[in-house]
């Protein structure tokens, strides 16, 4: 597996976070391929480990048994090499996941409006959280409760309602912009001195 030419070179994992409709496994899929390396989604991740759907982890366990197999399932995936990481919209507002995260990857908030959340998560009903409203009133009470703390991701990037490619081109550039920041910070005279020389 090789990045695509012009593609930043990521050494880390890319982890995605956002809200449920946000876009994370679709965009994941396609913006590991750009950067030639393996993608992974999380709630499958999860689910293979449990045995079982995430509807029935909630059903037959509740909602603190997830969270607790979705803190340590995320744990033992950061530490495989570097890859592109969907997580459940949930899994940042855990802080020690948010610790875990921040040393071993990069975090991408994929942000999108509500009328577009509500479009592509009323395309399937195997969300539990979904499942006992109004999932716009209840995607709307996420939103205040979650954005804050997803806005303490590393980049973000707006989700639109458009080809994913968009979306993916999207990411590759604030990724790239964000390895640069980082490079420089690393490394303050670089430049200057290959103008100097
Ligand atoms: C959840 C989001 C879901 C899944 C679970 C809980 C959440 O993942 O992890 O149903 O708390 O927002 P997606 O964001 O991939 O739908």
């Amino acid at each position: 597996m090789t990045a695509e030419l012009g593609c930043p070179r990521i050494d880390c994992s890319v982890v995605l976070v956002g809200l449920m409709g946000a876009g994370k496994s679709a965009i994941g899929r396609r913006l590991a391929s750009r950067l030639g390396i393996p993608f992974v989604d999380a709630d499958e991740e999860i689910e293979s480990a449990a045995g079982c759907s995430i509807s029935d982890i909630f059903e037959i366990h509740g909602e603190a048994a997830f969270r607790d197999g979705e803190r340590r399932v995320i744990a033992r995936l950061l530490s495989r090499p570097p890859h592109v990481l969907a997580t459940g919209g949930g899994a940042f507002m855990d802080p020690e996941t948010r610790t875990a995260i921040r040393a071993c990857g990069i975090s991408v908030w994929l942000r999108a409006d509500l009328e577009l959340l509500v479009s592509r998560v009323s395309r399937r009903n195997n969300r539990p959280l979904l499942a006992g409203g109004d999932p716009r009133e209840i995607l709307r009470r996420l939103m205040n409760e979650r954005h804050p703390i997803y806005a303490e991701a590393d980049v973000v990037v707006e989700s639109r309602d458009g080809p994913h490619e968009q979306t993916v081109e999207a990411v590759l550039g604030a990724l790239g912009a964000h390895v640069e920041a980082q490079r420089r910070e690393a490394a303050p005279d670089s430049s200057s001195a290959s103008i100097e020389a």
